[in-house]
């Protein structure tokens, strides 16, 4: 999967994807991040990208040429699936969303900055806007990051153990159970005995009832929902 970042900081993007698992989806050439920077491709003066908003209002618009400059060069290098646009405004994004979005080829994900960007250019050139939650951030940077975590990791062959991916919690529906490693005695804190009774089906059948016990007390919505579907 390729995946193409259009932002105005750039290096906010580069700690996330130069570690751990987003590194090796990397290196394995699963996954490719590229960061393209809004002040190279702008026409204006002096690396110009945001201006004033029409009709007056505090805080600056990212103007629409730099932005649909970068998006054009790219879509006529290749056919992306999705010109995704980060904005609290956006669908939420849930762990379904990046089930879909890991299945695609090529995603545009262009990060906003102070108001936002030009109306004309989601209008026009965006596919789908996605929010990963209710609060604002400063930009979009951090919440791509989200995005490409949550994608990449999703990728075939990017976990060690592909199982692992399906135990995620929101998988089935569910949080994920509790887990424990060594000691099994840690300060007079046991594990679970199903835990430590080496028969698979003691243990499948303790961690899903923790999963349902979990969601019940936590996230009871996610129970209902999945009724409601
Ligand atoms: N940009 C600013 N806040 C955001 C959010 N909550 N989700 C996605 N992009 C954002």
């Amino acid at each position: 999967m390729r995946i193409d970042i259009i932002t105005v900081l750039p290096e906010l993007l580069e700690s996330p994807f130069s570690h751990s698992i987003m590194k090796r989806a990397q290196t394995k050439g699963l996954l490719e991040v590229y960061t393209h920077n809004v002040r190279d491709h702008t026409p204006y003066k002096h690396g110009q990208v945001d201006d004033y908003q029409f009709g007056g209002g505090a805080g600056m618009v990212m103007m629409p040429e730099p932005l649909a400059l970068i998006i054009e060069k790219l879509q006529s290098e290749r056919k992306y699936d999705e010109v995704l646009y980060m904005t609290p405004d956006g669908e939420l994004f849930e762990q379904r969303t990046a089930n879909v979005l890991s299945l695609k080829e090529s995603l545009i994900i262009i990060c906003g900055h102070y108001k936002g960007i030009d109306e004309r250019i989601r209008e026009h050139f965006v596919t789908r806007e996605i929010s990963i939650g209710d609060y604002v951030l400063s930009g979009g940077e951090l919440a791509a990051a989200v995005v490409v975590d949550a994608i990449g990791r999703l990728l075939p062959g990017v976990l060690n153990d592909e199982t692992s991916a399906l135990m995620d919690s929101f998988q089935d529906g569910l949080l994920a159970p509790p887990v424990y490693t060594r000691p099994a005695d840690f300060r007079g804190w046991k594990v679970p005995d199903q835990l430590l009774s080496g028969d698979p089906k003691i243990i499948d059948a303790w961690r899903h009832d923790q999963s349902v016990k979990r969601t019940g007390e936590r996230r009871p919505g996610l129970i209902e929902d999945e009724g409601n579907e």
